[in-house]
């Protein structure tokens, strides 16, 4: 049941400035005062919601009454290109079962719900997207009953294209926008409620994949010029924490991955891939992972002749353990007996990595997975700029279509780092990243290859942050089988208890 108690004025687009944002001026002329007149559009209004009520079951089936303010703000930019998508809501719960609550300094959890790098839109939303796919209660419905303040940001995305035929959410319009969402809550510090030092990002597949980069690129002066553009707020865009459950990532090496994981295994129709193309990518990927320079302890240095064996004892086999040791001793027995490539002992599974991948059977992708001949996929529209709807963004996919002496775009090599977390890690890493990590993936999920959430979770573990990675025996891609734990995850890391999970 839901339940309206206030009504206020929501702050208007209108109120879009006509004079330079505070930070143009500062980096123009290094004096100039922080709060320009520009900004005025992005002062928070405290006093502008509408409250309601609403019923949230949390992760142990208990159903809570949560109450709750719920801001639009019309958009988090001062220069916007399309209001629709660079809008956020903020939902902040103040009574928990009858019982207050005062989330002024409570953790942020920022939510996005992008997907396919598709564009994403909360302008229309009445209330917290409390519902998850599954007609459960949804992170954000969780985050809210545990007592956190909830940001639900649009984001510009690739398909977007204006009356003139020019594409304006491809790359790297959805991280500039979600950095944007993060200045408005930094520059709003002390009027926005909720404490906007730990802010702690979400996201599955492309949107997991936006949330490791919101992560990993915190502060990265790399996107000023596009947050200049569109006057983002006067403050920082670093994320104390990141959740990326199924990130595809690292786009441009993808198909390599995709090739040394999967290269064996059948599409689902039966039907085998190009077997040079995927030999060839695949063989790309022995530089890669060695350009990577990957440590693990046992392992030394990652390679290709070591990845699959850390892959493996690191995620795979815990994987299958976690899942084997929650079931009864009659269901473990009936599942040990339906896969024999399963050995459990000392309540331990192991396998071998080519009983493993015959076991996940049908790769969903054909080869090239990610940067398609035909420029079909997600990813060659997310490369796409100006009137080109597509572009090839890898020189091998490029080479095959126009010859081995074609070189990329000029402005590809920038926008590849713009979108790849891998990029801000590597090398002397981003001090401003987020330090704390949630990430998880199926073990049958084939969008991607196993290794890139994998290596994601190893750059970030060797460089000493506070990693929680697992990978979900036998589950497919987008799922979420710790909703609650994620939760709780947050009030560790934040210093905050949630009062549910
Ligand atoms: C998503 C899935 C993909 O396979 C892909 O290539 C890009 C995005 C997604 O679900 O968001």
């Amino acid at each position: 049941m839901k339940r309206r108690t206030v009504v206020l004025g929501l702050t208007g687009a209108a109120a879009a400035p006509t004079v330079g944002f505070a930070g143009a001026a500062r980096a123009a002329s290094g004096t100039a005062p922080r709060a320009a007149a520009g900004d005025s559009s992005l002062v928070f209004d405290p006093s502008s919601y509408t409250e309601q009520t609403i019923s949230l079951t949390d992760t142990t089936g208990t159903a809570h009454s949560v109450t709750y303010r719920f801001f639009k703000v019309a958009s988090y930019v001062a220069r916007p290109v399309d209001t629709t998508y660079q809008s956020l809501n903020i939902s902040v719960p103040v009574a928990i079962d009858g019982v207050a609550v005062d989330a002024s300094d409570a953790p942020v959890l920022l939510a996005n719900a992008i997907g396919g790098y598709m564009p994403s839109s909360v302008a229309n939303a009445t209330g917290i997207g409390a519902s998850g796919m599954g007609g459960g209660t949804s992170r954000q419905g969780l985050a809210l009953a545990a007592g956190y303040v909830v940001v639900e940001p649009g984001a510009r995305g690739r398909t977007l294209v204006d009356a003139d035929g020019v594409y304006y959410g491809t790359a790297p319009a959805a991280i500039v926008d979600l950095k944007a969402a993060v200045r408005y809550l930094k520059y709003n510090r002390g009027r926005v409620p909720g404490n906007v030092d730990r802010i702690v990002s979400s996201g599955v597949s492309a949107g997991g994949a936006l949330s490791a980069l919101l992560g990993a690129s915190g502060d990265s002066p790399l996107y000023t010029p596009y947050l200049e553009e569109i006057g983002a707020a006067d403050a920082g865009d670093a994320v104390f924490a990141s959740g990326d459950w199924c990130p595809i990532t690292d786009l441009e090496h993808a198909d390599a991955a995709y090739e040394w994981n999967w290269g064996g295994n059948p599409l689902a129709s039966g039907a085998t891939v190009d077997a040079t193309v995927s030999a060839g990518l695949r063989a790309q990927y022995t530089d890669y992972v060695a350009s990577l320079h990957l440590r693990a302890r046992g392992y030394g240095t990652l390679t290709t002749r070591n990845l699959d064996t850390y892959l493996l004892e690191t995620f795979l086999q815990p994987s299958a353990t976690t899942y084997l040791a929650a079931l009864s001793d009659p269901a473990r027995a009936a599942y040990l007996t339906a896969h024999p490539f399963l050995t459990w002992s000392a309540g331990k599974a192991t396998f071998t990595w080519a009983d493993f991948l015959t076991h996940v059977g049908a790769r969903k992708k054909n080869a090239p997975s990610f940067d398609a001949f035909d420029l079909s996929t997600p990813e060659c529209n997310l490369y796409g700029t100006g009137t080109t709807r597509a572009r090839h963004f890898t020189l091998y996919s490029l080479r095959h279509a126009a010859g081995d002496s074609a070189r990329l775009d000029a402005d590809l090599p920038d926008k590849l780092r713009l979108m790849n977390p891998m990029h801000h890690l590597a090398g002397r890493a981003n001090p401003h990243r987020a330090k704390h990590w949630w990430i998880r993936l199926g073990t049958k999920d084939t969008d991607t290859s196993l290794s890139v959430a994998a290596n994601l979770a190893t750059r970030l573990t060797g460089l000493g942050d506070d990693v929680n990675a697992a990978y979900y025996w036998d589950a497919g891609h987008g799922t979420d089988l710790d909703p609650g734990d994620f939760i709780s995850w947050i009030g560790k890391v934040s210093g905050h208890t949630a009062r549910h999970r």
